[in-house]
C-alpha cells in the first residue's frame, strides 16, 4: 500500500513538472525566449511558440516526429491522434537527411501544409511565405477583434474567408483547392480548440493575438493547459463548424 501511495505521489509530482502552467506548476525551463540568430522557425505560430518555450528544441533544428507530438500533448493537451498525422505530413518536408526529423523552416515548403491566403503570412508568390507579416496580420487582427474580446466560430470563419478573397484578388498565381481549404479550416479549428471553450469556439482574442504576434503561449495572461484532452473529434467538429459558418467554396 505504501508503495502505491509513494508511486501516486511521485506521479503527481511528475505531472506538476511535466505540465507547466497548471496550478502549483511552474514554467520549469519552459520560459518564453524569442528565437536567436540561426534558430529556425516555421509558418505556424503555434509550432514556433512551442520552440520559443522549449517544448521542442529552441533551435528549431532536427526535431523528431515524436518530440513534436509529445510537445503538443505536454503543452496543450491536444490528442496525439490529432497531431500525429499533421506532424508526419510535416516530416515529409524534411531537409535534415533523416526522414523522421525536420527543421522548422522546412515547413515553408509550399503545397505540403503551407498554402496561400494565410492569416498572418504572405503568399509564396510575393517571396516570403513563412515569416510573420505585420500588414497582413493587421487586417486579420482587426477582423478578429471586431467580434469583441472573444473570437467566436462565426468571426474566425468570416476572417478566414475575407483573407482568402483578399489574397485571391492580388496574387496572379493564387492556388487554393479543397485540399488547402481543409488545412486552413483545421488551422482555425486548432486555435479555437486550444484557446476556446470546448467545441463552442470563443477563444480570448488577447491569447490568440499573443500566439500570432509574439509566438508565445499566453501563460502570463492566464492560459493553462486544459485538464480535459482536446480530442480529434473536437477538432473535426470545430473545423466543420468553421467551414459551414463562412464557406470558401459555395
Ligand atoms: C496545436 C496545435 C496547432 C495550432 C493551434 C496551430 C495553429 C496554426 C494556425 C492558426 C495557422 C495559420 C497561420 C496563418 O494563417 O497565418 C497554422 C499554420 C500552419 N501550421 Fe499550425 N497549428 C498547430 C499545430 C501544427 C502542427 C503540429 C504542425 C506541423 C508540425 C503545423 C504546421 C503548420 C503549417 C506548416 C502552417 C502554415 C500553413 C499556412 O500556409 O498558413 N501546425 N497553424
Amino acid at each position: 500500500m505504501y508503495t502505491n501511495i509513494l508511486f501516486a505521489t511521485v506521479s503527481l509530482l511528475a505531472v506538476g513538472n511535466c505540465y507547466p502552467g497548471l496550478a502549483g506548476g511552474t514554467l520549469d525551463g519552459h520560459g518564453y525566449r524569442k528565437p536567436g540568430p540561426g534558430d529556425r522557425r516555421s509558418p505556424c505560430p503555434m509550432v514556433n511558440s512551442l520552440a520559443n518555450h522549449a517544448f521542442v528544441a529552441r533551435s528549431g533544428k532536427n526535431i523528431s516526429v515524436d518530440e513534436m507530438v509529445n510537445a503538443i500533448d505536454v503543452a496543450l493537451n491536444l490528442s496525439p491522434l490529432s497531431s500525429r498525422p499533421v506532424v508526419e505530413t510535416a516530416a515529409t518536408t524534411s531537409t535534415t537527411g533523416y526522414p523522421n526529423t525536420f527543421n522548422l523552416d522546412d515547413l515553408k515548403q509550399h503545397g505540403v501544409i503551407e498554402h496561400d491566403s494565410s492569416l498572418s503570412r504572405n503568399d509564396v508568390f510575393f517571396g516570403d511565405n513563412h515569416r510573420f507579416d505585420e500588414v497582413i496580420y493587421a487586417t486579420t487582427a482587426a477582423g478578429l477583434s471586431a467580434g469583441g474580446p472573444v473570437v467566436s466560430i462565426a468571426t474566425a470563419a468570416r476572417v478566414r474567408r475575407a483573407r482568402n478573397r483578399a489574397a485571391r484578388a492580388v496574387n496572379p498565381q493564387f492556388e487554393f483547392t479543397p485540399r488547402e481549404d481543409t488545412f486552413s479550416q483545421f488551422e482555425s479549428a486548432l486555435y479555437l480548440a486550444v484557446f476556446g471553450n470546448g467545441t463552442q469556439g470563443d477563444a480570448p482574442m488577447r491569447w490568440v493575438d499573443i500566439m500570432f504576434r509574439e509566438e508565445r503561449i499566453p501563460y502570463n495572461e492566464g492560459y493553462r493547459r486544459p485538464t480535459r484532452m482536446i480530442s480529434n473529434d473536437d477538432i473535426l467538429e470545430l473545423a466543420s463548424k468553421v467551414a459551414a459558418a463562412a464557406p470558401i467554396f459555395t
